[in-house]
């Protein structure tokens, strides 16, 4: 997807961007190196975890950055009005969530059900299904996961109780 990103943002020196999805940074670098010598990216990530591995990723590009912990919704806090010439948002798990069994995203690794990609959040998915009631997982599997069939999903992890 590198290219048609590149190609729908044009990312030019003196230009200014927004990565709201840094995740492991290489669209950001990819900017960055485009935008040379003086393009600026403001960029963030709800992973704390992507940030500062990012800002390792990203220390050729150190002056010409600003990264922030935080949802890509805060950007108008943030972001000065007229500062953007392009926004980018990836949305999806990162690489490096699905890969680290710790974090609970992975299909093929055992891991304990945390599934939060802020750590600075306390409910885990843990927490959730041990305490949601089946009508609101399905309505979480149904409105988020898009999952046609989420009564049956949820009622199978929330049984019904027996009179
Ligand atoms: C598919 S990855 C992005 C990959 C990135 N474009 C790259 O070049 O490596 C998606 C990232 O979006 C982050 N994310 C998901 N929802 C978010 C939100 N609402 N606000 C900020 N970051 C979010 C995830 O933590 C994850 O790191």
């Amino acid at each position: 997807m590198l290219a048609e990103v590149l190609a729908a943002l044009e990312p030019k020196p003196g230009g200014s961007y927004a990565d709201g999805t840094l995740g492991g940074a290489g669209h950001a670098a990819a900017i960055l190196a485009a935008s040379s010598p003086d393009g600026w990216l403001f960029a963030s990530d709800r992973d704390g975890v992507a940030i500062e591995a990012a800002r390792e990723r990203l220390a050729e590009f150190a002056g010409r950055f600003e990264l922030r912990h935080a949802n890509y919704d805060q950007f108008a806090e943030w972001i000065p009005a007229g500062r953007c010439d392009g926004v980018l948002l990836d949305l999806g798990v990162s690489s490096p969530q699905l890969d680290r069994a710790e974090r609970g995203f992975s299909f093929q690794q055992d891991g304990p059900l945390d599934m939060r990609m802020d750590a600075r959040q306390a409910l885990t998915a843990a927490e959730l299904v041990n305490s949601a009631s089946a009508d609101e997982l399905a309505k979480i599997f149904r409105d988020y996961g898009d999952e046609p069939d989420a009564r049956r999903v949820a009622v199978t992890v929330v049984p019904p109780r027996l009179p």
